[in-house]
């Protein structure tokens, strides 16, 4: 487990940045933490990395958004909305998890089946108004 400590919302999308270019195609990335931990300012980074020019915005309320034009797609899922895996998988989201491009997945604790094939499982702590602890792990080829 590795642990970031970032000190502002760009902090946060500058890791995100490094990690969108380096991502391969398959990367499943969960990102888990509670309202307002910075999960969606860390995507906004990911898209950048990638090289999407499209503004990210939190698809609560629409379950997925997908951005192209990148070097990869990129599909971005929030699953706050979903309470179990049975829901995931009938809202249509289950072949996200094995992505033709990277995917990011908010609240993605809400996922229960085993773990994607790549996977880099975040875990954001929220320490202060603008301090967060981001600690990741891959697992997986
Ligand atoms: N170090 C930091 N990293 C990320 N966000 C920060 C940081 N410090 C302050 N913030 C603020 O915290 C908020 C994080 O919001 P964001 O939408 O990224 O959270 P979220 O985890 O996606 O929440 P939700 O569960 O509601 O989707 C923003 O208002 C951002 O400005
Ligand atoms: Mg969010």
């Amino acid at each position: 487990m590795v642990t970031y400590i970032s000190k502002s919302p760009d902090a946060t999308a500058a890791l995100g940045e490094s990690w969108g270019r380096t991502a391969g195609v398959g990367l499943v990335i969960g990102l888990i933490g509670e309202l307002g931990s910075g999960k969606t300012e860390l995507v906004r980074g990911l898209a950048r990395g990638l090289a999407i020019t499209a503004p990210v915005h939190s698809p609560t309320f629409a379950l997925v958004h997908e951005y192209e034009g990148g070097r990869l797609p990129l599909f971005h899922l929030d699953l706050f909305r979903l309470e179990s895996q049975t829901q995931v998988i009938r809202a249509g989201l289950a072949d996200y998890f094995t992505p033709a491009g990277v995917t990011v997945v908010e609240w993605a604790d809400r996922w229960q089946d085993r773990p994607p094939r790549r996977y880099r499982r975040v875990l954001f702590e929220v320490l202060g108004e603008q301090e967060r602890a981001i600690n990741y792990e891959d697992s997986g080829a």
